[in-house]
């Protein structure tokens, strides 16, 4: 079959990687792709926002299943454009989507549905807000309720962070009519997992586990960013939460929407914190996240196309991914200045040199090839370093490795990915070692 694949970030590169292994794929297309993909789809120069543009191009490349990466198109309604023309299409319908292009429609449908989250008010004026502010206790979390690309979101320790967070949603407007209103949120405390389930509608089944880091600087401190690495699997996922969060979460989400009348093929990504009295939802997305999917990827065993166009053609009754006995750890390679302005067109050197290594995967996110076909640097989160190894220790080393064979001129990334996963697999197997010592 001929398969589409949308977007241009790392995600897509993993995605594109994965779906060209597939023995049923005959033409794989991305648009518009990048330097990554660029080595396993042939890139389509179109604006995928354009409907009109996607549906000419799949009637031109006679596609048979079209792959959504990014939320922007689904937002759109992108699906229902596509399918009402009789094309496969993994990725939710516009109603749908606003589970994650509202946040304020995701809080409704969350709270018809019973589905455990923070506690909440939905504010358009600055005075109320930063009233209901001052009346409240800290830290506080401020999102606007559009999309905004990961950076709608602001976790306030003082007051002054709050309303500084408020101003630039509904004054400064800097994310445009997506801030026209915001959340202002009760802080959940906890630890932080992403659970990413592919679903037809009615059936779903598990992606491998997967923490994402959030945050610009080391020890989760700074902004919130698009995501600056992510490991798989995440050890506080045990099959006994994994439980909890299917039926206390995904169940009624998948449950509620289809009651709703709302059609959902494709990717929900819950975000979840495990707080102590269980676990709440932060957000849900509508796609694979991105780095998450870079690490979650690399460790599928099963023919993604097999998963995808099942969920696509609404019968995914039969399907069971397999995952490889492994673990993945993602590095996100930033250019200078990112999560604000951030610089462009840097030379990358080393990436030839790092993939030589076993168990080290690189995919492009931010960038081109230019005239002479040098790749330089086009995005904020410009390339994702991929370490694979049979313990979270090798995964981490492999990374890095990669990590430090690759330059670009002030290129930023995060030294602590994953150390927390592996603070806690050396607890469980320190504590086992007790266990087993108390028994002798
Ligand atoms: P979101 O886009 O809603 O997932 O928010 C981005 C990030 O902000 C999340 O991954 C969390 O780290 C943090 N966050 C969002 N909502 C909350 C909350 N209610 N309590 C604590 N942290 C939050
Ligand atoms: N890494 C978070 C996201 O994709 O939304």
């Amino acid at each position: 079959m001929n398969v589409l694949l949308l977007g241009s970030g790392g995600r897509e590169h993993a995605l594109a990687w994965k779906i060209s292994h597939s023995k049923r794929v005959t033409k794989l297309y991305c648009a518009p792709g990048n330097a990554g993909t660029a080595t396993c789809a042939v890139s389509q120069d179109i604006d995928i926002l354009d409907k009109k543009a996607v549906l000419k191009l799949c009637r031109k490349r006679k596609i048979d299943l079209v792959v959504i990466g990014p939320e922007a198109p689904l937002a759109r309604g992108i699906t229902d454009v596509l399918e009402a023309e009789g094309i496969k299409v993994c990725g939710p319908s516009y109603a749908a989507s606003r589970m994650e292009s509202s946040k304020i429609f995701a809080k409704e449908m969350m709270g018809r549905c019973g589905i455990p989250t923070a506690r909440f008010r939905i504010f358009d004026s600055i005075a109320k807000a930063k009233d209901y502010i001052r009346g409240t206790g800290l830290p506080i979390v401020i999102k606007a309720d559009g999309l905004a690309s990961g950076k709608g979101v602001v976790v306030a320790d003082t007051e002054e962070q709050a309303f500084a967070a408020v101003e630039t949603i509904l004054e400064k407007k800097e994310f445009g009519s997506a801030g026209n209103k915001i959340l202002i949120e009760e802080c959940l405390k906890g630890e932080e997992v992403s659970i990413l389930v592919l679903t037809d509608g009615t059936n779903f089944v598990h992606l491998a586990s997967s923490q994402d880091h959030k945050r610009i600087f080391d020890g989760d401190n700074g902004p919130n960013t698009g995501g600056m690495g992510a490991y798989s699997p995440a050890p506080m996922v045990t099959p006994k939460l994994l439980k909890e969060i299917e039926d206390t979460i995904l169940r009624p989400a998948i449950d509620g929407l289809r009651s709703e009348g709302m059609v959902y093929k494709g990717i929900l990504y819950a975000g979840i914190m495990i707080t102590d009295s269980g676990p709440k939802v932060l957000e849900f997305n509508v796609r694979f996240g991105d780095p998450e999917a870079q690490a979650v990827l690399v460790r599928l065993k099963s023919d993604i196309v097999d998963l995808l166009y099942a969920t696509a053609s609404g019968d995914l009754s039969s399907v069971e991914p397999e995952w490889y006995d492994n673990h993945a750890v993602c590095v996100v390679l930033a250019s200078g200045g990112y999560p604000g302005r951030f610089e462009k067109g840097k030379e990358v050197h080393g990436i030839a040199n790092a993939i030589t290594n076993e168990g080290v995967v690189v995919f492009h996110a931010g960038t081109e090839l230019d005239m002479r076909g040098r790749i330089r640097t086009t995005g904020g989160r410009a390339l994702s370093v991929v370490g694979i190894g049979s313990n979270i220790k090798e995964a981490i080393y492999k990374a890095y490795h990669g990590v430090n064979m690759i330059h670009f001129e002030n290129m930023y990334y995060r030294k602590d990915i994953a150390y927390r996963a592996l603070k806690l697999y050396t607890q469980k197997s320190d504590d086992q070692g007790k266990k087993s010592g108390d028994k002798k």
